[in-house]
């Protein structure tokens, strides 16, 4: 089977691609990546996959894979709200348009390929209380979750009118190896092993339900083999956790105290994301790792692989309050 895997030098992807390629000789892989900030080829170091330089944006090239493949699984976006907050346009174009240009390329060269569009809980906009269902309705709160929600209404649009073959997932935030030392729980332990604060927007108070990006993996190959057209599948782990108890958990298990320092909050902060994944789980999924195993593990990864982050952390973990600045 030949999959076209689109961002698959990013954090998510990256890990999707180990994760493929743990079966031997089951899958043919072909990754198109622009390396833009969110990448990093060394992600795939070792390992053997075709690799294309691209925008997914590029009509021409996405109609060349799109015809050569069996499935696509497409990854690639813009993806730190703080930037889409200083800087909001490069999310319209890669997010929307190459969202849009994708199912193009579908449409006129290949409508038998299945899409599996990889989103975000961030669509539907925060809870206070319960969980959002797959079917609930979006209210985006940042111009990352806007771009997002914008590309899934062009997903089952095209489902819809032209009967192309796409599955939505929809998940909540993810941790683990290979992931940019700008997110809160790289940055938390990087400046830990540095000895220095981490800041911590408002209150910490803001609650996220985490999951080992490994899982996330599983659930997509889930959806990959037995995702139905036009549905779309929450993901989630259960554990919910606010910033706070996450950057404590991470200081326990380092063996460090007083890392926190409180910074002005970003603006239109959700307060808490919430999923209902119980039909993700009808097709078998259950997370394999708690919180505490993934968090050791990732801890254990950052500490084991500076070679990784070193050459990334001065530019994305040294400032406090990154949505002020422009990229
Ligand atoms: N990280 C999370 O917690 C999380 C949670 C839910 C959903 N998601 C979604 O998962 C996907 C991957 O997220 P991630 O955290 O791995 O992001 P990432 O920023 O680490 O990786 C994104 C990758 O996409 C590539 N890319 C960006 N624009 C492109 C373009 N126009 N053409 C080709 N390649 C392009 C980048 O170079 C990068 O390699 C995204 O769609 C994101 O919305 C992420």
């Amino acid at each position: 089977m030949k999959i076209l895997v689109t961002g698959g030098l990013g954090f998510i992807g990256s890990n999707f691609i180990r994760h493929m390629s743990e079966e031997a000789g089951a899958f043919e892989i072909v990754v198109i990546d622009a390396l833009t900030y969110g990448s990093n080829e060394s992600n795939l170091k070792e390992l053997e996959y075709e690799f294309v330089k691209g925008d997914i944006c590029d009509y021409e090239l996405m109609s060349k894979h799109v015809k050569n493949t069996d499935a696509i699984v497409n990854f690639a976006a813009e993806t730190h709200v703080d930037r889409s907050i200083s800087s909001p346009y490069s999310f319209i174009e890669s997010n929307v348009i190459g969202t849009y240009t994708i199912l193009e390329a579908m449409r006129n060269v290949n409508s038998d390929v299945k899409l599996v569009h990889v989103s975000t809980d961030e669509v539907y906009g925060d809870i206070e209380e319960g969980s959002f269902k797959d079917d609930d309705g979006l209210k985006p709160s940042s111009p990352y979750s806007a771009s997002k929600a914008s590309a899934d209404m062009f997903v089952l649009a095209y489902v819809r009118t032209y009967g192309l073959n796409a599955a939505i997932t929809r998940c909540t935030n993810n941790y683990g190896n290979y992931q940019s030392p700008e997110k809160l729980i790289p940055k938390t332990i990087i400046r830990a092993k540095l000895d220095m604060k981490v800041p911590i927007y408002g209150t910490g108070k803001n609650v996220r339900d985490w999951i080992y990006v490994r899982d996330h993996c599983d659930a997509i190959r889930l959806v990959l083999d037995g995702g139905e057209k036009g549905e779309i599948y929450n993901i989630a782990s259960g554990a919910e956790r606010d910033n706070l108890a996450v950057v404590n958990e991470i200081s326990e298990i380092m063996g460090k105290t007083d890392l926190i320092a409180f910074v002005e909050d970003r603006p239109g902060h959700d307060i808490r994301y919430s999923l209902d994944a119980s039909k993700i789980e009808r097709l078998g999924f259950q997370p394999k790792y708690s919180f505490k195993e993934g968090l050791k593990e990732t801890v254990d990864w950052y500490l084991e692989n500076e070679w990784w982050w070193k050459p990334l952390a001065d530019e994305k973990i040294l400032h406090p309050t990154p949505w002020k600045l422009e990229w």
